[in-house]
């Protein structure tokens, strides 16, 4: 069994279960701890990554950022971005799909997104991100139970059984809230959509505002079956 695989079953059962009452830094310190050299963050500059950037920061300044460009995502994320690059000093991993917007549109026709929502997601981000993870042994990811039905169990330490290694999900008990308690605590650099309607924010073709009283992930893929992209089961 490589070391990849050492963590897998049993001993992350109890790894989670000693990780439950933990903080969020804690939980991080953890991953750093044991996994320092083959760890990385997936940044989609939304609320929780800009959080975990902040604290990865003042813990582990060295572990690397990834996003995965979709090269549609909307001009207040890549400004995001930016303004967090500054103020951290640092440069973010930035992972592209093999097909360009132009190269798809050839393949698949223009728009795939309104089509086939799901194969444009696994061109642009689901085979991104297993070409960047086959090169680490864990990730950290800002996903939270209470987001939605898909998420309820996450752990804050599990095996990631679709992408083969760790994974790190530090927020997980963390309501909306303390999410924000933390931005405004810190004065972390956030995506102004976030002020304006937008709760969850993917790509800009796929993402619309949500209204008082909706779900706040019902703007992902309104109108379509589609609830999740395929980075998370
Ligand atoms: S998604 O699967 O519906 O797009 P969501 O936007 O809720 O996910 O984000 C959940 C977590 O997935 C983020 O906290 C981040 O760790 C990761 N993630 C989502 N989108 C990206 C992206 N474009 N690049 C890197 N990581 C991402």
């Amino acid at each position: 069994m490589s070391d990849r695989h050492m963590m897998a079953g049993e001993d992350l059962q109890v790894w989670a279960y000693r990780l439950e009452a933990k903080s969020p830094m804690d939980v991080l310190v953890t991953a750093v701890e044991n996994y320092a050299g083959g760890l990385v963050l997936a940044s989609s500059f939304g609320a929780e990554d800009v959080v975990l950037i902040d604290m990865l920061h003042k813990l582990a300044p060295t572990i690397p950022v990834f996003y995965l460009d979709t090269s549609k995502h909307f001009a207040e994320t890549y400004a995001t971005r930016d303004r967090l690059q500054e103020r951290y000093g640092s440069t973010f991993i930035q992972v592209l799909p093999e097909l360009t917007l132009e190269q798809q549109a050839k393949m698949h026709g223009d728009r795939l997104w309104e089509r086939d929502p799901n194969l444009c997601c696994e061109i642009r981000k689901v085979e991104p991100l297993r070409r960047v993870l086959s090169q680490y042994q864990a990730w950290i990811t800002g996903i939270r139970r209470e987001q939605a039905p898909t998420r309820a169990h996450a752990k804050k330490v599990e095996w990631d059984e679709k992408f083969n290694l760790v994974k790190f999900n530090p927020l997980a008990d963390w309501t909306d809230a303390q999410v924000w308690e933390y931005i405004h605590a810190h004065d972390v650099p956030y995506n102004p959509l976030h002020d304006r309607n937008y709760p969850s924010i993917g790509c800009s073709v796929c993402t619309r505002t949500v209204m008082p009283g909706e779900h706040p992930r019902s703007g992902r893929w309104a109108g379509q079956e589609k609830t999740e992209c395929g980075l998370h089961k």
